[in-house]
């Protein structure tokens, strides 16, 4: 233990002016891994800290997504991205397909966030997920990605707190377009908040093999006070022949393609995307500095 290390608030600024609104303190376990992974801890943080890759990675999404195009932000040792500026939330196809945009968004979202909930179940809950499909039923056709988006939310809060869940008060649009959509807690977490939900990610070393890690990832949810499930800790040391769901499943080959193409002797350097891969330039510029003294220049 360090006495004289930064005051935790003050490591963490500006973060809670962000997500503190959220209340994390108000989530519990809905599920839990932990998986020992063959890569370098960075390289399995940095799987989750762009959206730029959901459109390879998670492809099946691109029909339903809407403009998946990200741009990202560092803010001190931490950074975000987020969908700034876009013009269709989720229920729309994604831009890059080329394909007609709905005269209807309502069974595009619905399905958004079914294929959500069966193929990850996290960041939205499955409350969030029925509740979607009273959009079918108890709101007229719409081509408007927004309005179809604000009636899930609304129907998701109404559903949380018939449930006595409860809802982040301090939580509006605002605070939510402010946060962003994914934000890397210096040096390794990675959470993806939502009104009812988050996930969060967190990667530490393997000892002193630089070749593997131990990563976690926590699906968190709102739950009436005391109704969390039980915690159960799926702990795997080995996740050869393993399934995790479809997202995980998806995020993990990528890990350890990544991993193995950092081992390439034509691989010199990495050229992360300045627009929408800023918080794996800042990790490893704040990383660096924190290391070395000052961040390492390239040399081409
Ligand atoms: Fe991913």
């Amino acid at each position: 233990m360090d006495p004289s290390c930064t005051p935790l608030a003050e490591f963490l600024d500006p973060i809670q002016g962000y997500l503190d609104p959220f209340e994390y303190e108000n989530l519990r376990y809905r599920w839990y891994l932990e998986l020992t992974l063959p890569a370098n801890w960075k390289v399995a943080m940095e799987a989750f800290m762009d959206g730029y890759h959901v459109a390879a990675t998670h492809s099946q999404l691109l029909p339903y997504q809407g403009n998946d195009y990200t741009k990202s932000f560092a803010r001190g040792k931490h950074s975000h991205f987020g969908y700034w500026g876009t013009r269709d939330a989720p229920g729309a196809p994604s831009p890059r397909l080329n394909m007609p945009k709905p005269a209807d968004v309502r069974p595009g979202l619905v399905e958004f966030f079914d294929m959500m909930e069966r193929d990850f179940a996290a960041i939205f809950t499955d409350r969030d997920a029925m509740a979607a499909h009273r959009l079918l039923t108890e709101t007229p056709p719409t081509g408007d990605t927004a309005t179809a988006f604000a009636n899930a939310v609304e129907f998701g809060r109404q559903a949380a707190e018939a449930e006595g869940a409860g809802y982040p008060k301090g939580l509006d649009w605002e605070v939510l377009d402010r946060a962003g959509s994914d934000w890397h807690v210096f040096p390794n977490s990675v959470t993806l908040p939502y009104w009812d939900g988050a996930v969060w990610y967190r990667a530490r070393p393997n000892g002193d093999n630089p070749d593997s890690c131990i990563f976690n990832i926590w699906s968190l949810k709102r739950y009436v006070r005391g109704g969390e499930p039980k915690l159960q800790r799926r702990v795997y040391k080995d996740i050869e022949g393993q399934s995790f769901g479809l997202i995980v499943d998806q995020d993990l080959a990528n890990i350890r393609r990544v991993h193995k193409g950092m081992k390439s002797r034509g691989f010199k350097y990495a050229r992360p995307n300045p627009v929408q891969e800023m918080e794996t330039l800042n990790f490893h510029r704040v990383l660096e500095t924190f290391v070395l003294g000052e961040p390492r220049v390239v040399v081409k």
